[in-house]
């Protein structure tokens, strides 16, 4: 698509109504290699550069949150020398981004136990996690070694801790207060969840904060997902009747 075509599309947002929460399940790197006749690494790598482009793209416009699967929970399953290449793609990217990314007042949050992460690329998410802790734009969620039903089940063990330290009355436990005990605790819900590569699933993604959230799926691969899809995903979005289990 040429750029004038992008700005077009562009211009058709309601920059009034834009989703101050999106987030995107990454896929669709491997099999766009495959395509290709390439390496997985090269998916990956194609992958990098469209996130480059997208947090670009989502902050350019005005989002407020952009939250990225980047590396699951259930990841570790892959091989090692995948899961290897995986790693340095992080590092690379922190390493080629971090300085523009503070300059465009980014801030960058993970969500997941970067502890199991090996430490070069911990070094590099907690130097990136310092660097842009003061910045008041957007804010960039990652999430790294990443479950949803982990993050909940880590969520209600602090509860029951905070229960018996008496910092929390049982009586208070609510949905407002599990959500506050979530990675992502001081966020507001992801309004519009983006899957490319045609799965039609959840993938454990930010499981408790999707319960009013408008999904797009799309049958493109991730390092296909160039800005105009984060605009065409918008749009759809905006033309969305949201009741929230109301008339
Ligand atoms: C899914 O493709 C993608 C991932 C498992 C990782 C996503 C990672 C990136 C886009 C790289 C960089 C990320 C950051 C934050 C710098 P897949 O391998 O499952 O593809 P397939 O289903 O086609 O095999």
């Amino acid at each position: 698509m040429g750029k004038d075509r992008i700005l077009e599309l562009r211009d058709k947002l309601d920059f009034q109504r834009l989703p101050g929460h999106v987030a995107i399940i990454m896929d669709g790197n491997g099999r766009w290699a495959r395509d290709r006749s390439l390496p997985r690494s090269a998916g990956h790598q194609e992958g990098m550069r469209r996130v480059v482009d997208i947090v670009e793209a989502a902050n350019a416009i005005g989002i407020k949150y952009l939250s990225l699967y980047a590396f699951s929970t259930e990841n570790w399953k892959r091989p090692k020398k995948e899961i290897d290449i995986l790693m340095n793609i992080l590092i690379l990217y922190i390493k080629n981004e971090l300085g523009k990314i503070h300059k465009n007042n980014i801030k960058i949050r993970v969500m997941g136990d970067i502890g199991p992460l090996p430490r070069l690329p911990r070094v590099e998410v907690k130097k990136a996690i310092e660097k842009t802790r003061a910045n008041s734009g957007m804010v960039l969620n990652i999430g790294l070694n990443y479950g949803g039903r982990n993050e909940i089940v880590r969520g209600v063990k602090d509860i029951v801790r905070d229960v018996k330290l008496g910092k929390v009355d049982e009586d208070d436990i609510d949905v407002d207060l599990i959500a506050r005990y979530l990675y992502t605790g001081d966020m507001p819900d992801p309004d519009l969840l983006i899957r490319p590569s045609g799965e039609i699933r959840v993938s454990n993604f930010m499981l408790y904060q999707i319960a009013y959230t408008e999904f797009w799926f799309s049958n493109i691969y991730w390092p296909d997902f160039t800005e105009e899809y984060l605009y065409a995903a918008i749009i759809d979005y905006q033309n969305r009747d949201r009741r929230f289990g109301g008339l």
